[in-house]
């Protein structure tokens, strides 16, 4: 049987993450997928989180991929921390296998771990409410994709304490290497 493992990126998976984007994302009329550049960009910014960004190990081979970056959001009321989910990608060889999900399940696993309570997405939805995402715009978030209503997703992580405030509401606000995708 062949064996999964899901895990953290380390230092030396980098060429392997740009490998999973670059195929999974590519495109004929771009050398290098904006992706790749983005997720380059955001390691080792003030958004990265090194316990989530998440490989799938498949067969000893890095074939996945599921990111968690931090974003704010703001409000009247003041700033909150929050999730960003992507790039999610596998490679196109080792997809409709199970992996995509198990890679992002892995990465709001973690993310719960870490008493997280928000993490949002732009994505398709047929996709990503397997995982409990919803239209987030119904949950008070805005961002320069909630106009585009579906896409625009939120999940809410159950509390690890009774009493913990609800998850912040307001516009997400996204560190600028986003601005490129
Ligand atoms: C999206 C992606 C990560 C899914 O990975 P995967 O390993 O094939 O996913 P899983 O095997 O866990 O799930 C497959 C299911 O997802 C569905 N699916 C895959 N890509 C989808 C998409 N773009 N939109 C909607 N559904 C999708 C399949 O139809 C399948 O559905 P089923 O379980 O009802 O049969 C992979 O297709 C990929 O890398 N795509 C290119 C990059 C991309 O578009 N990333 C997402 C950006 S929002």
């Amino acid at each position: 049987m062949t064996t999964l493992r899901l895990r953290p990126e380390d230092p030396a998976d980098t060429g392997a993450v740009r490998r999973v984007l670059a195929a999974a994302f590519a495109r004929p009329d771009v050398a290098t997928p904006p992706e790749v550049r983005l997720v380059d960009e955001l390691r080792g910014g003030d958004a990265w989180v090194p316990e989530l960004a998440m490989v799938a190990e498949y067969g000893g081979e890095i074939v996945g991929y599921a990111l968690l970056t931090r974003v704010v959001v703001c409000s009247d009321r003041g700033s909150g921390a929050a999730l960003a989910l992507g790039p999610v990608a596998v490679v196109p060889h080792r997809q409709r296998i199970g992996l995509g999900s198990a890679v992002v399940q892995a990465a709001l696993d973690a993310a719960a771990e870490l008493g997280e309570r928000l993490i949002v997405v732009l994505g398709d939805p047929a996709y990503y409410r397997r995982f409990g995402f919803s239209r987030a715009d119904r949950m008070g978030l805005t961002s320069p994709w909630s106009g585009l209503g579906e896409p625009w997703q939120a999940i809410v992580l159950p509390p690890s304490t009774s009493g913990e405030p609800a998850p912040p509401q307001g516009e997400v606000l996204f560190p600028p290497p986003w601005s490129k995708v």
